[in-house]
């Protein structure tokens, strides 16, 4: 159920036009030609406002040069130390929102805070002892707290956020407890398997794998009363006191004491969705509607400790349940053998208590315009973190954003003109469940269906030396191009792009759900980038969400000098202007063609090999296949702002015999019913061939916008009228690129995740972060559910043909 009341919402004064609802534009690129053409033939060529049309920058500035000159001064390190001074858990220092607006501001930005009111929680007190059970004594009273380290100044002091996950249940509870290892799904099935019941008792998990709300989640549906989670040193890739390397802060290896706060919404397991959960799909704006949020939050109390402090408790779980022989299933932790447990002979007592507010969060967005208003560059980070620091996550991508405002604003101060608006976005509230964002994508979602041309996101910009990127596969062209533009700091590797290809090869990854990407993409359609440097295999431990993710940490062992912080901000600024920049936009479709094959290739080998002989029957399903409903028709047209249109009623007309093909829809099923008699390999076989014509028809295109650019760059010998033809054209492709992602939106959401819209990308239902392709046929496939997956397989071929068709 997703309700979107945009419109009914009220509107401060003052706010920019790139945060206000607007009414759907009825332009298209024929009006604009038109538009164009009279406004030539009506004023001539000699007025200087005729550049706003043909010459979009009467420029004489080299805006890569400024900008890179400008970043010839590193400035990361001192907003690394402003943003990691104080805590600032979601809507609690308004300090740093003031400060990043008045610093948007400085640089020439465009600035407006957004203010949201979500449910969040807030750690009040927490309490762990494990008790023997026979006399109820205390053996063990966990400190709940990480060592002061004294060379590290934000791990002290009365300020500190105290350990603990956000949104877990308030509660206190005593119960037997189990080891569940990483508590995934499949976990708590093999845990069945051996006999070991999870319900009534207390699951002590280990962190990794997967997203922690979902860890929760899963503890709680196999009938958990609370969760332990710690981190074991067997996730630290080696790097750990047992082979030899030092804890922090005398080594790279993880401190004992430090613990991993964060999250336990639900996210994008079954029934959740991101964002504040009491609004689902909708904003949280003052005087909106508030729902249980139980769908998406747990019902359990659940606390966050470090391995110093698991260690007794695991340890007496040595001799009982089941011994563990399988690896995956043991880690380092010293002085445990790894049984499942429970023990008679101990218990815990678990108890956590926090405020549950409506609190107010606060976006800083900061925008430059363009000349072509229409279309907008989103570059986005969030502000909160779960500790005092925060020097990696995020604020080294706070730090990065705030340099590519300044470099920005450098150049905008010199007199350039940009083609297009570049908004930069600081979110609040993403450490809870992507609040910031997902209320403001919730709240704009029309303006920004029609404006934006791509997302980029930064969360942590640095926790190491490695780069990684994910996201779609129509921008992974423009990144690589000025990843080849820039040096890696580092003697011997060459291009930021020769070592990106060292380390991933020539590929970039699927999106799943691990930041604010999420509604831009998944909710929205919007083609989204999510971009950082992170450890390699022999990196010093990164202490995410610890009170040593610090500035110390940082500045010793993550990115001494913030060279890499200052690269981020050299990448990710000029990936943004080569967007804006360019005449025509550099997004390659023929790219998302080719990874589409792919996935289906991956998705193709999962299918159940009976299910290919077996015959398509039920008429609901060949309705789901064969045509577009009124509700399709209108969510197409408005998710592509009118430039993509259904054309025909039954894209499959092959199923249809040319002297019974009726146009009426009634007839039509009547007569597959009749005559067909299809089976899946068939079906399968259509797709394959729809998605080699999407690929040919994108390679036309992209053909197609390199001769527009090659026709731009030398339009100087062409007639004014041609001129005016050629921008036209120009107008015609840059909208097809920019609302080719929002085909993937399909409107009725996945199976059981109504929020989530994309049928290409979504985070896996039982992993949370990691992306999964193809969500409507994997999860058919994980079901077992043979005739969802014919339905989902008619999404997107209609999907794949209508493409084409527009492309051609
Ligand atoms: C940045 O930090 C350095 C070193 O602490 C300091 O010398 C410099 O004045 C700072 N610059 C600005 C603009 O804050
Ligand atoms: C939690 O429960 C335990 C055992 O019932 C009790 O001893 C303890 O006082 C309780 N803690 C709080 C803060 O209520
Ligand atoms: C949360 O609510 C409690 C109880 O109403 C209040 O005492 C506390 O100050 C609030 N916390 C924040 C950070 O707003
Ligand atoms: C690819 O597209 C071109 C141009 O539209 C067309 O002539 C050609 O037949 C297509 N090739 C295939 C294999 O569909």
């Amino acid at each position: 159920m997703v309700k979107v009341f945009e419109k009914e919402l009220p509107l401060d004064n003052g706010v920019p036009a790139f945060v206000k609802p607007q009414r759907r534009s009825t332009s298209k690129w024929l009006i604009a030609g038109f538009l164009v053409l009279g406004y030539f033939l009506l004023n001539g060529f000699s007025i200087p406002s005729i550049s706003f049309t043909m010459d979009l920058t009467e420029n004489d500035i080299d805006y890569k040069l400024t900008y890179l000159d400008a970043l010839k001064t590193n400035l990361a390190g001192n907003w690394s130390k402003i943003y990691t001074a104080e805590p600032h858990l979601a809507g609690t220092n308004y300090g740093l929102v003031e400060f990043t607006k008045e610093k948007f501001e400085e640089y020439g930005l465009k600035a407006v805070v957004d203010d949201y009111e979500i449910l969040v929680s807030y750690p009040k007190d927490h309490d762990l002892n494990l008790i023997e059970s026979s006399s109820g004594k205390v053996l063990y009273k966990a400190p709940l707290k990480e060592d002061v380290i004294d060379e590290d100044e934000t791990t002290s002091g009365d300020d500190l956020v105290p350990t603990f996950l956000g949104y877990a249940a308030n509660g206190n509870v005593t119960a037997d407890y189990v080891y569940v290892n990483y508590g995934t799904k499949d976990d708590f099935e093999k845990l069945k398997a051996l006999g070991v019941d999870v319900t009534g008792k207390i699951a002590v998990v280990r962190y990794g794998k997967i997203f922690r709300g979902l860890k929760v989640k899963f503890a709680q549906d196999n009938g958990a009363v609370g969760v332990l989670l710690y981190s074991d040193p067997g996730d630290d890739n080696g790097i750990t006191p047992a082979n030899g390397y030092e804890q922090y802060p005398k080594g790279p290896a993880r401190q004992e004491s430090s613990v991993q706060r964060g999250s336990v919404q639900f996210l994008g397991g079954v029934g959740a969705y991101p964002g504040d959960p009491t609004t689902p799909g909708y904003a949280s704006k003052p005087g909106c509607v508030r729902e249980d949020p139980h769908k998406a939050i747990g019902k359990i109390p659940a606390l966050p400790i470090s391995y110093r402090e698991v260690k007794p408790i695991l340890a007496k779980l040595n001799g009982h349940g089941v011994k563990l022989t399988d690896k995956d299933w043991i880690g380092e932790l010293e002085g445990f053998e790894y049984y499942t447990g429970p023990s008679k002979k101990v218990e815990l007592n678990l108890y956590n208590d926090q405020d549950f507010n409506i609190s107010t969060l606060s976006n800083v967005y900061g925008e430059i315009e363009g000349a072509i208003s229409s279309e907008t560059i989103v570059i986005g980070n969030h502000r909160d973190a779960w500790i005092k620091g925060g020097a990696g996550d995020p604020n080294s991508g706070s730090a990065s954003m705030l340099e590519i405002a300044r470099a920005l604003g450098e150049l905008k101060a010199k007199g350039y003109k940009f083609k297009r608006n570049i908004v930069l976005m600081s979110w609040d509230g993403e450490e809870y469940g992507l609040l910031g964002s997902t209320e403001y994508g919730e709240f704009a979602s029309q303006m920004l269906k029609r404006k934006v041309v791509a997302y980029l996101n930064v969360d942590v910009s640095v926790s190491g030396p490695v780069l990684g990127l994910e996201g779609c596969p129509s921008l992974f062209n423009v990144l690589k191009k000025v990843a080849g533009e820039l040096e890696y700091p580092e003697e011997g590797v060459g291009s930021l792009l020769d070592h990106f290809l060292s380390h991933h090869g020539d590929k970039i990854g699927a999106l799943g759900s691990g930041s604010d990407y999420t509604v831009f993409l998944e909710h929205l359609g919007i083609p989204s980038v999510d971009m950082g440097f992170g450890g390699g295999k022999d990196s010093p431990i990164y202490h995410y969400h610890s009170n040593y993710d610090s500035y110390h940490w940082m500045e010793k062992y993550g990115d001494k000098g913030f060279v890499f912080h200052n690269l981020m901000a050299k990448f990710l600024g000029l990936v943004a202007l080569e967007l804006s920049e360019s005449s025509v936009l550099p997004l390659k479709l023929s790219d998302y063609a080719d990874y589409l094959i792919q996935y289906f290739d991956t998705v193709k080998d999962k299918i159940p090999k009976s299910w290919f002989t077996e015959t398509v029957k039920d008429k609901a399903v060949f309705q789901e296949y064969l045509t577009y409903s009124d509700d399709d028709v209108e969510s197409i047209k408005s998710d592509t702002n009118g430039f993509y249109q259904v054309h025909s009623i039954s894209p499959f007309t092959e199923f249809l015999q040319a002297d019974v093909c009726p146009t009426h829809k009634g007839n039509l099923m009547y007569q597959i019913q009749k005559h067909l008699n299809v089976t899946l390999d068939t079906l399968i076989d259509l797709t394959i061939k729809d998605l080699a014509d999407l690929q040919n028809a994108s390679s036309n295109f992209d053909a197609k916008s390199a001769e527009l650019l090659m026709q731009y760059e030398n339009r100087d010998s062409l007639s004014w009228l041609d001129k005016v033809k050629l921008w036209t054209h120009i107008i015609k492709q840059n909208k097809l690129m920019q609302y080719f992602e929002r085909n993937f939106i399909h409107h009725k959401g996945l199976h059981e995740r109504k929020w989530f819209k994309h049928m290409i990308y979504a985070s896996g239902r039982y992993t949370g972060y990691a992306g999964q392709v193809f969500p409507l046929l994997q999860e058919a496939i994980e079901d077992n559910d043979f005739e969802r997956f014919v339905k989902g397989l008619g999404v997107v071929t209609k999907a794949f043909r209508r493409i084409q068709h527009q492309l051609e």
